[in-house]
């Protein structure tokens, strides 16, 4: 990639942003080596925007199925779409199976490293295989039949992937739940989804320390009723207590078990797995994603924007946790017979270079990680980077939040050296897979996630649908079902509807605010909700707040996002006493960590202000955007709905 702008000096992040106009160009080696190239690009793009059906068949071919579908999309109960309709598939035959039968046997499928150095493993291929079978036939031991669900609440471990893969086996559906999660948010997802089984581990390690993740569970099982097993993974070999007889040795149950199963032959909207999000309300959203059309999306964006090769070592830093280690830790690149590699610990431990060390160590060749990451990591300097070679790295991707742009030029100067383009990859939970990236061969522009992936129609609207002009901001959503969406929000079809369809009727709303310049290239501003976006993380103001109130102290609570250098958007809290409590430094960290305990360590509070009253509207709803135009700084716009 060359610069064919001039640079720009550092500039504050939004005003940087509406400013930026660098412009960068692919080097010819990456155009040349691309799996798709310029001319197939721009013939996707038209063809996408033609027929996305016909977009998607072909993209659906390049799979295997037991049985093919008689329709590409089903509209007739919309939003309710349903992709490749009559086919029968198995996201596992596609992701572990089939390699089976060709030279990606003996092929390394996961490297695992450790977050104490010495400890990695490779599994092959046909490792893995061995592996879920047994794993699915354990399930299979316990009673758990198609359509159960499994709560999987692990750290990046290779039973994680294992656990996941085991249970799609048989048609089963997992739920994992962040191993950072407290244990009411873990009880919380349980019980929504009414899990039979939980696959958990002793503990972890983090940041050097052995945290303890069975006891949380222990907390969480307190008010379990539906789970009948949990299934512990020895990690850390730490003493715990197994004598509850629910609970039962993940290595005792996997001896002596066949590992050999039979993969089950699903229809292709069976349910893979609910991956639970924040929304507006208090209550978390489970995302429901399927076996046909997800495995289609994320396949085909996989190769297309990552530009997947036989040989690539691919690291996605993410947690399997999110929907980013669902789509491309573990489906995606195994689908594609790649070689993904998933890392236990944190990115700063031992030493601040751990990132680069681990990409030298493994030759890594392409790099997914988020701009918050990058943020930290710049604070340390270029000399870390610069003083490993980083030589293998071909191509760099982000995810998560907005990128600006001097996160950008320093990932691409002293990570990619100037010559790895970086695909900066918009996508939700909802979407399954990346929905406006560029590819390889794209023209870059920092700070902008570029154009829509082929067969997406995305848009940015008004309140009433209608498309603004170049350079407004406006709501960003997409016109046309795409393959791996959102089927439903489990237990909740009414709210699945209201929230993404209705917003702006018979389009999918997105909850983000966003503008296209001249170029038709999108700049993702932020969200249009009561969501914040801490460190690449959804939080809903509304948990937050319910968190508060929960405590004894507490009689009101709101929360806004207020920005920050590296986490992107942190939480400040204004909070009203009851009568008897007056404020303290004492009851201020009590509050934290009142916090911490219900919703883990994710949600990081800035501040917390006590105040006499909030600005309400007359029908009693806080007005954020009053508290937050003051924090600011800024306008508060129209006050005529203020009560007081
Ligand atoms: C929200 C989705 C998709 C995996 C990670 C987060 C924001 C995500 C970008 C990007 C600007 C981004 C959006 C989106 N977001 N990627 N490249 N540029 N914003 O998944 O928790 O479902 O959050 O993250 O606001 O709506 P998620």
């Amino acid at each position: 990639m060359a610069r064919a702008k001039r640079k720009v000096e550092p500039k504050e992040t939004t005003e940087a942003l509406l400013g930026e106009e660098r412009v960068f160009r692919p080097l010819p080696e990456v155009v040349i080596e691309a799996n798709v190239s310029p001319k197939e690009y721009q013939e996707a793009m038209e063809k996408g925007l033609r027929d996305p059906e016909g977009f998607w068949e072909e993209a659906a071919e390049e799979l295997d199925w037991f049985k093919k579908w008689d329709k590409v999309l089903d509209e007739s109960d919309a939003p309710f779409y349903k992709w490749f309709v009559g086919a029968k598939c198995n996201i596992v035959y596609n992701a572990v199976d089939r390699h089976i039968k060709t030279h990606r046997k003996n092929k390394v499928a996961i490297i695992w490293q450790g977050e104490p150095p010495e400890q990695k493993k490779k599994l092959t291929y046909y490792e893995l295989y061995r592996r879920v079978n047994k794993f699915a036939n354990v399930l299979k031991s316990l009673g758990l039949k198609k359509g159960d669900r499994v709560a999987i609440y692990m750290p990046n471990l290779l039973e994680t992937a294992i656990a996941m893969l085991g249970c799609a086996k048989l048609g089963v559906i997992h739920t994992v739940v962040y191993a950072g999660f407290s244990a009411m948010a873990l009880r919380e997802r349980v019980n929504d989804a009414k899990a039979k089984v939980i696959v958990t581990a002793d503990g972890l390690y983090r940041n050097g320390k052995i945290i303890n993740l069975k006891e949380t569970v222990d907390e969480a099982m307190i008010e379990c009723p539906t789970v009948e097993h949990v299934i512990v993974v020895q990690r850390t070999g730490q003493p715990i207590d197994m004598s509850d007889g629910r609970y039962l040795w993940w290595h005792d149950l996997m001896e002596g078990v066949s590992d050999e199963c039979e993969t089950e032959v699903l229809d292709s909207e069976h349910p893979l797995y609910i991956l639970y999000t924040s929304g507006t309300t208090g209550k978390p959203k489970g995302i429901l994603h399927v076996h046909g059309g997800y495995m289609v999306g994320i396949h085909r964006t996989l190769k297309w924007v990552f530009d997947l090769k036989e040989t690539d070592i691919y690291w996605c830093a993410a947690d399997v946790g999110w929907v980013t280690g669902h789509s491309y830790i573990v489906y995606g690149p195994l689908i594609c017979g790649g070689t993904t590699v998933m890392y236990e610990g944190h990115p700063l431990y031992p030493k601040p270079d751990r990132m680069w060390q681990i990409i030298d160590k493994f030759g890594i060749n392409i790099l997914y990680t988020a701009p918050t990451t990058i943020r930290m990591l710049m604070r340390f300097g270029a000399e870390l980077p610069r003083r490993h070679s980083l030589k293998t790295l071909r191509l760099l991707g982000t995810v998560g939040e907005p990128i600006n742009p001097e996160a950008w030029v320093w990932y691409y100067e002293n990570v990619g050296r100037e010559r790895c383009p970086i695909m900066d990859t918009w996508w939700q939970t909802e979407t399954g897979m990346f929905m406006i990236t560029p590819l390889p061969v794209a023209l870059l522009k920092p700070g902008s996630a570029t154009k829509p992936f082929p067969g997406i129609h995305a848009d940015v609207v008004d309140k009433e649908g209608k498309p603004v002009p170049a350079g407004k901001g406006g709501f960003l959503v997409v016109k046309h079902p795409w393959p791996s969406m959102l089927r439903t929000l489990w237990g909740d079809p009414e709210r699945y509807k209201k929230q993404y369809w209705e917003v702006i009727p018979g389009v999918y709303t997105t909850g983000d605010v966003a503008r296209r310049d001249e170029d038709g290239y999108f700049w993702i501003q932020g969200r249009a909700d009561d969501v914040m976006n801490i460190a690449g993380h959804r939080v809903g103001t509304a948990e937050v707040e319910s968190a508060f109130v929960a405590h004894k102290a507490v009689a009101e609570a709101a929360c806004i996002g207020v920005p920050d250098p590296v986490k992107g958007e942190v939480a400040k809290v204004f909070v009203i006493l009851k009568k008897g409590y007056e404020p303290s430094d004492a009851l201020d960290k009590e509050l934290r960590q009142h916090v911490r305990h219900e919703l883990g360590p994710i949600v990081i509070i800035k501040s917390i202000e006590f105040v006499d009253s909030l600005p309400k509207t007359r029908s009693g709803k806080i007005m954020r955007r009053v508290l937050k135009a003051r924090e600011m700084g800024i306008d508060p716009g129209d006050l005529t709905t203020l009560a007081d």
